[in-house]
């Protein structure tokens, strides 16, 4: 990883697009054609995210590059640690929140949305939090070329995007495929935890994650919503409009 130093310049409220200092990605990453489950936007970032990014980008964070397998017990400095993934973060607010709650459990949290790394790095310091790591770039790429199989112990789905429109459908991250390479990431016994406002997405998970073998819905239907997870900005908005929030939450068999 480069030094702070070599980092590509950037300024608070500048686009952040590539932002973040490390290898770039692989050139066979750069040519794929995928449906991608995220809106392509630029990020505008605060004077204290930039900041936070400066500072500790290093000591916590990765890009995506398709390059190399993590090993997570040496980047989290613990012997067997105990990680769950949480795939778009947003602004991290909950992920900090959570960590915080968890001292004993390791969360790689993984998102597209720049901002929010900076947000997120912001919060490690100011709560003292060793057992948070940051990835930026697309959780597909992450689990299927630098997460090896059994290394999870749980995965986080909060508030995924919608799509609402039927001719977005395929850009949802919950999809039989996806699933797959999940939950061959996943240990024997870690959980899949997925939430959202969006009551045809959450049919859609339901479906999808029964539908797989190798996992075990924990409740009849959905779960009831646990106290643990914090409120994110996207589930406040959802719940302003008046939308039901559902969660979902599969064993790993
Ligand atoms: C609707 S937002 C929800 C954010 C947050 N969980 C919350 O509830 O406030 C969905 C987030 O997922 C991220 N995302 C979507 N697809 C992704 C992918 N394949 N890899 C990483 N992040 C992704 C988006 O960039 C966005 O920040």
């Amino acid at each position: 990883m480069s030094s702070q130093t070599t980092a590509p310049a950037i300024t608070p409220d500048a686009d952040v697009d590539d932002a973040r200092p490390g290898s770039p990605v692989s050139p066979e990453l750069h040519r794929e054609r995928r449906i991608r489950s995220f809106h392509p936007r630029k990020g505008r970032m605060s004077t204290a995210q930039y900041d936070a990014l400066a500072r500790s980008w290093d000591g916590y964070g990765i890009r995506v590059d398709g390059r190399r397998q993590l090993d997570l017990d040496a980047w989290f400095g613990r012997a067997d640690a105990r990680v769950v993934l949480e795939i778009g973060f947003g602004m991290g607010d909950a992920t900090a929140t959570m960590a915080a709650a968890e001292p004993d459990r390791c969360v790689l949290a993984v998102d597209v949305h720049t901002p929010g790394h900076g947000n997120l790095l912001r919060r490690i310091e100011s709560d003292d939090l060793d057992n948070v790591r940051l990835a930026e770039g697309d959780a597909v790429v992450l689990l299927r070329d630098q997460l090896a199989p059994e290394s999870l112990d749980g995965l986080r789905i909060f508030f995924p995007d919608p799509w609402p429109k039927a001719r977005h459908h395929k850009r949802r991250l919950i999809q039989p495929e996806f699933v797959a390479l999940a939950v061959s990431r996943l240990r024997p016994g870690a959980t899949v935890h997925c939430a959202t406002d969006w009551e045809p997405y959450a049919e859609q998970m339901l479906e999808v994650l029964s539908g797989s073998a190798e996992l075990a819905n924990l409740h009849t239907d959905y779960a009831p919503r646990p106290d643990w997870r914090p409120v994110t900005k996207f589930e406040r908005q959802g719940l302003a409009k008046g939308h039901v929030v559902r969660d979902v939450l599969f064993r790993r068999v």
